[in-house]
């Protein structure tokens, strides 16, 4: 067999395609021949008659054999961009999704490049606070998780990219945050919000690989976390200080509806770029 790049593809695509989208597999394989070959993108579209190595090969195979399994890339090459930045995951955090990225862009964007002293809720893989920290210069992150394992990936994060943030292990449902003081700017979540009953729409490559604790919260109470993080965020924003959240999309309305009782003012509510409803702000009163 002739080990070049454009039999390698041809011979995934093969064996993917039962499982992925071609236009997916392509993708994949862009990551994959990185990380295994260290070829660029432009090395494999420009040069795809170049050979590689058995042992390289033999490493794609390996891969190939556990995409076949439904296993995440991200995970098996345990690691993923965000916001242009690189972060190392594993199964004990959320692979960070594109929606989140656009939910810390309209961060970004509205903080003008003012330092500000902020805390994320429910920060897995750090991706949402570690990006505040890189992109706004003299920010104060503080970032909160349950999962000690998540923690670790967050702290091995931060300091892949160059940032000090302040790491607490707490449960969001149950914890006062009396340790904190009241004069954050900003406070930021993308909690659990996906309802059990949805469980049927979901794909085997979350269902079987992410973490339960991240993903899911009760069809009785969804808004659970939301509710007590926009409580505990009267106490810790200051006045004019700005609360930000991802959504599920089905919650939009019940969610202004949470945050109007809270007397928070300026309510806002964005779709993502699929143009779901998926990201909220609202500010301290
Ligand atoms: C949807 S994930 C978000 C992860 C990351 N912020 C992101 O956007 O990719 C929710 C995170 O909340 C954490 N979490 C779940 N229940 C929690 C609780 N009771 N207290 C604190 N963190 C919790 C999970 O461990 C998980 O890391």
């Amino acid at each position: 067999m002739d080990f070049s790049i454009k039999n390698i593809q041809l011979e995934c695509r093969a064996l993917l395609g039962s499982v992925y989208p071609i236009r997916e597999i392509d993708s994949i394989l862009f990551l994959v021949f990185e990380k295994v070959g260290n070829l660029s993108r432009l090395q494999i579209i420009s040069n795809s008659d170049t050979k590689i190595s058995i042992s390289v090969y033999n490493q794609i195979m390996g891969i190939v054999e556990r995409l076949l399994n439904y296993e995440p890339i991200q995970y098996i090459l345990e690691e993923t961009e965000f916001y242009g930045l690189l972060f190392k995951v594993n199964q004990s955090v959320l692979i960070p999704r594109p929606e989140t990225e656009e939910l810390v862009h309209w961060i970004v964007e509205d903080g003008k490049n003012k330092p500000v002293k902020a805390i994320d809720f429910g920060t897995g893989s750090g991706c949402i606070a570690i990006s505040l920290a890189k992109l706004i210069p003299d920010s104060k992150v503080h970032a909160v998780d349950i999962s000690e394992q998540a923690l670790l990936v967050a702290s091995e994060n931060a300091l892949r990219n160059g940032t000090v943030l302040t790491f607490h292990q707490a449960d969001i449902l149950t914890d006062a945050f009396g340790f904190l003081a009241a004069d954050f700017d900003l406070v930021v979540s993308n909690p659990p919000y996906i309802r059990e009953k949805e469980k049927v729409l979901m794909q085997r490559n979350v269902l079987d690989y992410e973490p339960v604790t991240a993903l899911f919260v009760s069809d009785a109470d969804p808004l659970i976390f939301y509710r007590r993080i926009a409580q505990l965020s009267k106490k810790l924003l200051k006045k004019g200080g700005a609360l930000y959240f991802e959504i599920n999309e089905g919650l939009g309305n019940e969610m202004i509806q949470l945050l109007e009782e809270l007397n928070y003012l300026e309510i806002e509510l964005r779709c993502d770029l699929h143009g779901k409803r998926r990201m909220m702000k609202a500010t301290q009163s």
